[in-house]
């Protein structure tokens, strides 16, 4: 690619019919914004800075962008091309390309905004669009070009013709435009349409007119060229680019029992040999290892999970699973937790903000909240890490090799040595030293014929 670009992206619609408190392009689709993935679009050009139009819901936006991206504000919608004129400021002195972008099409990818870049420079173009061939072209701008296949004009369906209507090639919103052109058609368009708005749209006609040049660049997969406007779109949308996603890894080496009923954000990792069954879900961040075995009904998100390991059933938030180890089912593993190799964390296991060493085995039904755990520690049913007076939080340790009884409470802050042995019941109050025994629990009263003597 010759051109450095700039990208104008335009958010400044309502999303009326999303019915939503959240402006329409931070709605979220497996783990990106509808605007993280237009961004991510747009970096299919070489783009130097991006520019977002905002109007309604511009705060959030800022809120959650801030500096990466230039802001333009919208203050009265007046129609897309009121709303690049909005950025048009920003824009002064750059003499690359300018690729706008409509903010809800998702589906846009690199390579498509790549190979429409291309042709606008391969055809020495001052403009190039992002077009599609529908079945139904209903509610879209069509698409007219003259005998040499060339642009002349864009008639939105309320301004045309039933000749112009019966074309069903539409514009998909998405162009690359040379930029000082792009500043001149700007001052010369006029809301002269049906809605009063200022059609982005009418620049082809100016650029004509200037004896510039305007071409097209065909979708290859016309899906890519669709906006969201409800919630039913959106959801369209999502199964779309789970699929993408879920093809990427099956062509990496992960296996997926049915690839439909796995939720996998983008940018997830996830190594060769692994298997994921039905109704398992990988929330942005996770890095999977090899032969990872991701039994039905798991939510990981922002984890890493190692090689080797089996999830079954189970909750894992922003924490660290080690290799081999077993998860499962139904353990609740949240954020802060490191756990280690060959680990075993069962079932109705709760562990936060806790480290747990190699080869140590949490079996069943125990909590483990700010604490730290050393290596080959066997931990028994029932056991409480009691981290909470009710005021403060404390922090617990236990040595290598300590063996916890069954129904154990440690009552934090206590540290509990190496090597040591507590008895099942016990309520650890004192710290421990290492090879120590600890037993604390009051001593078994045996009262013989008690039955007898009570029914008397
Ligand atoms: C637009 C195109 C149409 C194309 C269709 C594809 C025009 C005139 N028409 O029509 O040719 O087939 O997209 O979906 O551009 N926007 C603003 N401020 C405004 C108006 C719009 O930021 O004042 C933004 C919207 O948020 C949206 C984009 O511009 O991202 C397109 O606007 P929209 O009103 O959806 O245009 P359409 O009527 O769908
Ligand atoms: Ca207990």
């Amino acid at each position: 690619m010759k051109n450095k670009c700039a990208a104008v992206i335009l958010a400044a619609g309502e999303g009326t019919r999303m019915k939503s408190k959240t402006p329409k392009v931070l709605h979220e689709i497996a783990g990106r914004s509808m605007l993280e993935w237009v961004l991510h679009a747009s970096a299919g050009a070489d783009t130097q800075k991006c520019i977002v139009v905002c109007g309604h819901g511009g705060d959030q936006l800022k809120e959650k962008f801030g500096d990466a991206l230039l802001f333009a504000e919208q203050a009265e919608r007046k129609g897309s091309g009121h709303a690049v004129m909005c950025a048009a400021h920003l824009l002064d002195g750059f003499d690359g390309y300018t690729l706008i972008i409509a903010g809800d099409m998702p589906l846009l990818r690199q390579q498509t905004v790549a190979a429409m870049v291309k042709a606008a420079e391969e055809g020495n173009y001052a403009c190039t669009m992002l077009t599609a061939e529908l079945d139904d072209p209903y509610g879209y701008g069509r698409i007219l070009r003259n005998e040499m296949g060339d642009v002349v004009a864009i008639v939105e369906e309320k301004d045309a013709t039933d000749e112009q209507r019966a074309v069903h090639e539409v514009n998909a919103s998405c162009y690359c435009v040379c930029t000082p052109l792009l500043l001149e058609c700007l001052n010369e368009l006029k809301p002269a349409n049906t809605q009063g708005e200022y059609y982005l749209t009418d620049i082809v006609g100016i650029l004509n007119a200037k004896g510039e040049k305007v071409g097209a660049y065909i979708a290859r997969d016309a899906r890519e060229c669709m906006g969201v406007n409800d919630r039913a779109q959106l959801a369209l949308c999502a199964e779309i680019l789970r699929g993408r996603i879920a093809d990427e890894h099956l062509k990496n080496g992960v296996s997926m029992v049915d690839p439909k009923t796995v939720y996998i954000d983008a940018d997830v990792q996830i190594g060769r040999d692994s298997v994921i069954y039905p109704n398992v879900t990988l929330e942005r961040g996770c890095v999977i290892g090899e032969d990872v075995l991701l039994y039905p009904g798991s939510r990981i998100a922002n984890s890493e999970i190692g090689s080797g390991t089996t999830v079954q059933n189970s909750v894992i938030l922003d924490a660290k699973i080690g290799e081999n180890t077993t998860v499962g089912p139904y353990a609740y593993v949240r954020p802060g937790s490191d756990i280690g190799d060959k680990c075993r964390i069962g079932d109705f296991v709760e562990v936060k903000n806790s480290n747990i060493g190699d080869g140590t085995k949490v079996s069943h039904l125990t909590y483990i909240g700010d604490a730290d755990f050393g290596e080959r520690i066997n931990v028994g049913c029932g056991v409480v890490v009691v981290n909470y007076d009710g005021k403060k939080k404390f922090r617990t340790t236990v040595g290598d090799d300590a063996f916890i009884g069954c129904n154990t409470n440690l009552v934090s802050p206590v540290n509990v040595g190496k090597e040591t042995y507590i008895a099942a019941g016990s309520t650890i109050t004192e710290d421990i030293p290492d090879k120590a025994f600890a037993i604390a629990r009051s001593r078994q009263t045996v009262k013989t014929g008690w039955t007898d003597k009570r029914k008397r």
